[in-house]
């Protein structure tokens, strides 16, 4: 028996109750020979996210801010949450059917993971536990970022250029927990319903402003940038555009998916190679925006077809609208 179309209630003030886990499991099932792993990954990504936005929510009450009185492969000096969220996502992603390697910024190396096989797609999964985490003190937003790569054979297949990513996303924690996700087929976003637990889709194949008018970048550092990039931002300032920075690469580049614009991590005298990284930071962003639109490059090249020779190696970012970027890139290369 089927049911009229006028006894269906419509939901007020609730726009969809599709959650992330029903929709990856929709997409996954239009992939030709899917095994369900990458779905089963993506569930361990969301609980580590709202695992993470819970102990941020409550950062200042329990003891869990300040540095931890150590130092990643980086030289960077790691927050006690940088820890807190590397070792949930390698517990729960470590114990995934389907995870074969984990490559994470605060670990030297890829770790290899012995899951029970079922037959199943074997995935890489590389990430940055928490982003911007130098917010921390403050209250300021941070974030997740992954990027996930098939790897049948081990770790030999994480080194791959990002145009071979399966997966890529980010999760901001802000005002709302918000997961920013693509395989590939678009970027849609899920906003974190806190009475539910569950994150709820709030938009689907976001396509991002084709120009902007917002610039995002570490303008204490403009001295040292090419050329290119000092008169790039001097036009914007002669156009009337605003600056916007975090300091949270996921902040600053949500900002830009939505509103348009350009986010730039530049090469400075400090960086040579640009600060972000290209695993877990970079490759995973250009992936959302060249989804949504948009573009994403080293200043030199795409960044999706740079071929990788590291785990931790940096690169300089410029991604955003392409009105935005094809414009800096013009001027990179004329001057
Ligand atoms: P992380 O906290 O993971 O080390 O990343 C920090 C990064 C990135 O989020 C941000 O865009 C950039 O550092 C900010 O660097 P500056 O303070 O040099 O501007
Ligand atoms: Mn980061
Ligand atoms: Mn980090």
């Amino acid at each position: 028996m089927s049911i009229p179309a006028s006894a269906v209630i419509p939901l007020l003030g609730q726009p969809s109750f599709v959650t992330l886990q029903s929709h990856v499991l929709s997409e996954e099932r239009r992939q030709p020979g899917h095994s369900g792993n990458l779905s089963w990954i993506i569930s361990a990504l969301a609980i580590a996210a709202k695992t993470i936005a819970a102990r941020l929510k409550n950062a200042g009450i329990e003891d869990v801010l300040g540095e931890i009185g150590t130092q990643n492969v980086q030289g960077e000096r790691q927050q006690k949450l940088d820890v807190i969220a590397n070792h949930l996502l390698i517990q729960l992603l470590g114990t995934r059917e389907g995870v074969a390697v984990i490559g994470s910024e605060e670990n030297d190396e890829l770790l290899l993971v012995e899951t029970e096989a079922n037959g199943g797609q074997r995935y890489a999964v590389l990430f940055d536990p928490l982003d911007g985490s130098a917010n921390l003190d403050v209250g300021g937003s941070v974030g997740t970022i992954f990027s996930i790569f098939d790897a049948p054979k081990g770790t030999e297949q994480v080194l791959q250029t990002g145009r071979r990513q399966v997966a890529a996303g980010y999760v901001l924690y802000s005002s709302s927990t918000i997961f920013v996700l693509t395989t590939g087929l678009g970027v849609h976003l899920f906003v974190l319903d806190t009475a539910v637990g569950a994150f709820i889709r709030v938009q689907q194949h976001l396509r991002m402003p084709a120009s902007g008018t917002i610039y995002s970048v570490n303008e204490a550092n403009a001295a040292s940038f090419p050329p290119g990039y000092q008169t790039y931002l001097a036009q914007c300032r002669d156009a009337g555009f605003s600056s916007r920075y975090a300091g949270a690469m996921v902040a600053d580049v949500h900002r830009v998916l939505i509103k348009g614009g350009v986010f730039m991590y530049p090469p400075t005298a400090k960086a040579p190679q640009g600060k972000l990284r290209l695993m877990y930071e970079a490759n995973p962003m250009a992936m959302l925006i060249e989804q949504a639109g948009g573009m994403a490059s080293t200043g030199r090249q795409p960044i999706l077809d740079l071929v990788p020779d590291e785990l931790h190696q940096r690169v300089p970012v410029v991604l955003g609208s392409t009105g935005n970027v094809q414009a800096l890139l013009d001027l990179l290369k004329s001057a």
